[in-house]
Order: C-alpha cells, then sequence, then structure tokens
C-alpha cells in the first residue's frame, strides 16, 4: 500500500503553450484547497526534477496566472532523464538519469507528480510510472497531436493566432493581387493549418497527412482568376511535402528535439513564382503561435485538466492522462476522462482523412491540393 500523499510535484515539459500557467494555478489551488497538500514546482521540465531546481508553490505564487502566456517553472525539449547529460553531474556523454530523478524527488518529500506536456514528455511519464512513481499527466502543446485527448491545451489559442493571421493577410492579398502562403506549426500533424485554414477561409490547406502536387495549387489560383478573384491564400503546416518528395527542415539531427520543420512556404514561394503571373510571398508565423494570453477556452480547459489531474491522484489513480472527450453522458460539449499513459506514448495524433473538417473544407471548395482529391471526396 502506497503513503497517502501530502506533497506533490509539477513540471512543465517540452515546447510552451498558452494555457500552461492557468494549468499551474489550477493544480496548485485544487491541491492546497481541496486537499491541504503542498506542491513543489520543478524548473525547466524534467531538467530541475533531475538536477533539483525547484521551490515551494503557494497560492500567492499563482496569483494572476490565469491570463498569463508560456510557464512560470520554465520548460525545456531538451531534457530527457533517460538520455541526460549535464556537466553538475559529471557526464562525459548522455545516460539514463531516471534513478537520480527519483532519488531528487525523494529528496523534496514528494510523492505523486503532475506532469504538463506534449507526447514526448508524456512518453518519459509513462516509462517513470512504471519505474513505481505514481504520476498525472496533462496533455499540453499548441499542435494537438496526443493521443488519448480529442483536444490540448494551447491549441485553441494557436488557432486564434493563425486565424487572425489569415484575417489579415486576404486583405493585403487581395489588394496586391497576391498568393499569400501562411506557414503554421504543428509538426507531423496538420490541426492547426486545418483549423485556421477553415476558420480563415484559406483557398489551399496543405497538411502532412495529405502530400501535395504543386500542379494543383497552381490551378486552384488559375481557376481562382477565372472567376475574378486575384489573390490566394495557402495555409501551409510547417510539415506538409510534395507527394513523392520531403518535408523541409529548418535543421535535423540523430534526437527528435534537434528535428526542427521550417522553410516550405518559402520554398513553394519559389516554385510558385516561376509558374503564376502573380507575385507569390510567403510568410512564417512561427512562435507568435506559441505566445500570449491563453483563448477563454484554453484557460477553461487548463482550469479541468489541472484540478481533473489532482483529483486522479486524490482518488488513488496514476499512470494515466487527463483527457477531453466528447461528454460521454451528452450533458455537456465535453468531458474529462482518464487515459492510460500508455496509450499516449506510441506517436503523434494525426488528422484522420475522414475527419468532418476535410469533408467540410473540400465543400467549401477549399483544396487540400492533393494529386486525387476524389480519394479524400473531392
Ligand atoms: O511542438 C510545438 C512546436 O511549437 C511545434 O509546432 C514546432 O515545430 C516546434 O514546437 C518548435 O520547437 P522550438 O520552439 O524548439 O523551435
Amino acid at each position: 500500500m502506497l503513503p497517502s500523499i501530502r506533497r506533490i510535484g509539477i513540471l512543465t515539459g517540452g515546447g510552451d503553450a498558452p494555457g500552461l500557467n492557468a494549468a499551474i494555478r489550477s493544480v496548485v489551488k485544487t491541491a492546497i484547497l481541496r486537499y491541504g497538500w503542498q506542491v513543489i514546482g520543478f524548473e525547466d521540465g524534467y531538467e530541475g526534477a533531475i538536477l533539483g531546481r525547484a521551490r515551494e508553490l503557494g497560492l500567492a505564487d499563482v496569483r494572476g496566472l490565469l491570463v498569463r502566456g508560456g510557464t512560470i517553472l520554465g520548460a525545456s525539449n531538451r531534457a530527457d532523464p533517460f538520455h541526460f547529460q549535464h556537466p553538475q553531474l559529471g557526464d562525459s556523454q548522455p545516460s539514463d538519469h531516471s534513478r537520480t530523478l527519483l532519488a531528487t524527488l525523494d529528496r523534496f518529500g514528494v510523492d505523486a507528480l503532475v506532469v504538463l506536456g506534449g507526447e514526448g514528455s508524456l512518453t518519459i511519464a509513462h516509462r517513470l510510472h512504471q519505474l513505481g512513481l505514481r504520476v498525472v499527466g496533462v496533455p499540453k502543446t499548441i499542435d494537438n497531436d496526443i493521443r488519448g485527448t480529442t483536444q490540448s491545451i494551447g491549441f485553441d489559442t494557436a488557432v486564434t493566432t493563425a486565424t487572425d493571421a489569415i484575417d489579415r493577410l486576404h486583405t493585403t492579398a487581395e489588394s496586391h493581387h497576391r498568393v499569400m502562403l501562411v506557414e503554421l506549426m504543428g509538426r507531423d500533424a496538420g490541426w492547426i493549418a486545418l483549423h485556421a485554414g477553415v476558420a480563415g477561409g484559406a483557398d489551399v490547406i496543405l497538411v502532412p497527412e495529405l502530400p501535395f502536387a504543386l500542379e494543383r495549387i497552381v490551378e486552384v489560383v488559375e481557376r481562382r482568376r477565372s472567376r475574378g478573384r486575384h489573390f490566394t491564400i495557402v495555409a501551409v503546416a510547417e510539415g506538409a511535402r510534395p507527394a513523392g518528395g520531403e518535408a523541409v527542415f529548418e535543421r535535423t539531427g540523430p534526437l527528435p528535439y534537434q528535428r526542427k520543420y521550417g522553410g516550405i512556404a518559402v520554398v513553394l514561394q519559389q516554385q510558385l513564382g516561376t509558374l503564376l503571373p502573380n507575385e507569390v510571398r510567403a510568410v512564417v508565423l512561427g512562435h507568435l503561435q506559441r505566445g500570449g494570453t491563453p483563448t477563454p477556452f484554453d484557460r477553461a480547459l487548463a482550469t479541468a485538466l489541472g484540478a481533473a489531474a489532482v483529483d486522479t491522484l486524490a482518488a488513488g489513480d496514476h499512470g494515466v492522462m487527463v483527457a477531453v472527450r466528447e461528454h460521454p453522458a451528452g450533458r455537456a460539449t465535453w468531458g474529462v476522462v482518464r487515459v492510460p499513459l500508455a496509450e499516449v506514448a506510441g506517436g503523434p495524433r494525426l488528422v484522420p482523412l475522414d475527419h468532418p473538417l476535410v469533408h467540410a473544407a473540400l465543400g467549401m471548395g477549399i483544396s487540400f491540393a492533393v494529386p486525387d482529391e476524389e480519394r479524400i471526396g473531392g
């Protein structure tokens, strides 16, 4: 029988996402006010939990956090305890420091850990759980690519920012009769491009799940011109790639965090520029999608998931991620469920080709520029 919980740890792993601070606030307030527990915040993701960089978080520390972007704890998408190197530990090469992490948690008197993370951090959480740690995951990433949840903290804000960018591009694209390519984040998944593309009324949406044909984009621009529309907006996911071709990387490396997508919009600008009479311009939205104040939805989601993570530990459950699903009882639009961390590990959640938004987009005349659009019902 495990000892009862008196003190929990919390960390924010991977890249930051709007709503993380709201989730930290929710975990801290629920732990203190509902259960009388103490909370220790570890800094810079798993790095602080290995090296013992931590501080107690009280009610005063989370005041005003609901609206604040980023994470007060700091984040790191490089600190994997199973493959970690730091001068403080005297390693000459990366090695397994998972036991160092467990010893650090013991030293801080932490009985259980809440990990706010994306696919990578939650996979690590799963491995730590297998070593005996009581851990609960909370899904966050603007990419929305975590298995087991229909939405992750930060996605709604990123889509809002991306949609606003597409709205703004419309007026200038129309004035100058330009083809505007807007490159959006999302790594291997096209969720942001799909949602913002539909919400912003893009003419073409390019996602990694549907490799594109350049000539299809040209056809869309020409078809629009024949109808008196002399501009075109293309929403491009950073991981989009041509059929039979490769994605574009800003940099690569042997480790997952060293592989950074980026540059597809500029490549397409050059290629389309030689094929079209219009001026073609590329805009890379980049980290603007990760910054700033979370939307009301992300604040509410972060509050619900943060509280659910603490309630889960209090109920004696662990080794799970708290997740969003269509409400099982149909009493509300969404509800919170628990999903085994084992189900979360195992790769990103991609846009399924039969997703209702793909179908709706095709109905709006939006093109995915795939070689054979009839394959996806277009
Ligand atoms: O996973 C979130 C994300 O913003 C991706 O959309 C993007 O490819 C990546 O992180 C960028 O990482 P970094 O901030 O390390 O450049």
